[in-house]
């Protein structure tokens, strides 16, 4: 990798809203301090489609080598991905796809095993038998989609459970809690509620403790994150029953751009791995994800030290150059 060669990576976020989506741009700051030859262009579309649309082409408009995207919804943020894409400007799709194979590189976990094993963890748990929520991602993104496919045809095995589903839009636009509490005032005979995300899952927790605290609901999650507001730790509290770990992949969208603009080869689907959180494991979990985070905050201050030092190093070099001319 030459040094010299400036590069240009344009991100263009679906939203920043939540900490899901906070924690993916820092991880992503983290792997570029690495490079200090590129120059990073981020754009959030703050959930809406025409914006995204706008902001992709004024990305590209603006000079691009490499184009990251988080579609909010597929169907119409794909035709300007595969314009992108045809132009010859390599796109990497981050957790969020579009409907076309039109693109350079995928990074995100499974989202159809996910929804799989949601399905089984439930079945498992209510023995093949009882009455399930399910609070809804947005309709038109793919994760959404593809967790529900995946714990349908999970689920509809089992003639004797029910679901019930509730509209959630990953809790940005609405949480859903209206509709959970609609269906708990008509039958709280309920045993369980699979949440798309852990926004849609603690909202639905909180109308549990706050209404219906004797009732025997358990609740999972999808993303699992870790610190105080995070999946892990209300999984730890008992909040939460389970939740199932979705990767944010920022780190790895930076590598894999690296290596598309460097010519090395790489994988077009990057599958990140994940896994179901319980009792059984958070404590393991919690204490791994406690040293990673003290590690990368370790890394941002010596980041921010090197920074320091290359600003003084900077000014004293002027001075020199300065004092040199007198
Ligand atoms: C964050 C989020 C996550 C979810 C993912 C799906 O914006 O809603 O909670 O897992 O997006 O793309």
């Amino acid at each position: 990798e030459s040094p010299e060669k400036e590069l240009v990576i344009g991100f263009s976020q679906c939203t920043t809203y939540d900490d899901w989506r906070k924690a993916m741009d820092q991880e992503m700051r983290r792997e570029l301090s690495f490079h200090e030859n590129v120059h990073f262009k981020f754009r959030d579309a703050s959930g809406n489609n025409d914006l995204q649309i706008q902001q992709i082409r004024e990305l590209v408009k603006s000079g691009l080598d490499l184009l990251i995207v988080s579609p909010n919804e597929a169907e119409p943020i794909t035709p300007v991905v595969e314009e992108v894409f045809e132009s010859g400007i390599p796109v990497i799709l981050l957790d969020r796809k579009t409907n076309s194979n039109l693109y350079t590189a995928f990074v995100g976990a499974d989202n159809y095993q996910i929804g799989q094993m949601a399905a089984q963890y439930i079945v498992r748990y209510v023995n093949g038998k009882g009455h399930i929520i399910e609070i809804k991602g947005l309709s038109g993104s793919t994760p959404f989609i593809e967790r529900h496919q995946g714990f349908k045809q999970t689920i509809q095995q089992f003639p004797d459970i029910q679901v019930s589903p509730v509209e959630g839009d990953w809790g940005v636009k609405r949480d859903g809690k209206a509709a959970f509490i609609q269906l708990l005032e008509k039958d709280q005979d309920y045993d369980m509620v699979f949440a798309h995300n852990d926004i849609l899952a603690i909202a639905a927790q909180k109308v549990q403790a706050e209404s219906y605290p004797s009732s025997n609901l358990k609740i999972m999650g999808v993303d699992g994150l870790p610190g105080p507001r995070g999946g892990i730790q209300y999984v730890s509290d008992g909040l939460l029953h389970a939740t199932i770990l979705y990767p944010t992949g920022g780190d790895k969208a930076i590598q894999l751009a690296m290596d598309i603009l460097n010519n090395r080869s790489f994988q077009k689907e990057n599958i990140l791995k994940t896994t179901v959180i319980d009792s059984s494991n958070v404590d393991v979990m919690k204490n791994y994800t406690h040293e990673i985070r003290s590690m990368e905050s370790d890394m941002d201050r010596m980041e921010q030290k090197i920074q320091e030092q290359l600003e003084i190093f900077t000014t004293q070099r002027n001075l020199l150059y300065t004092l040199s001319l007198l």
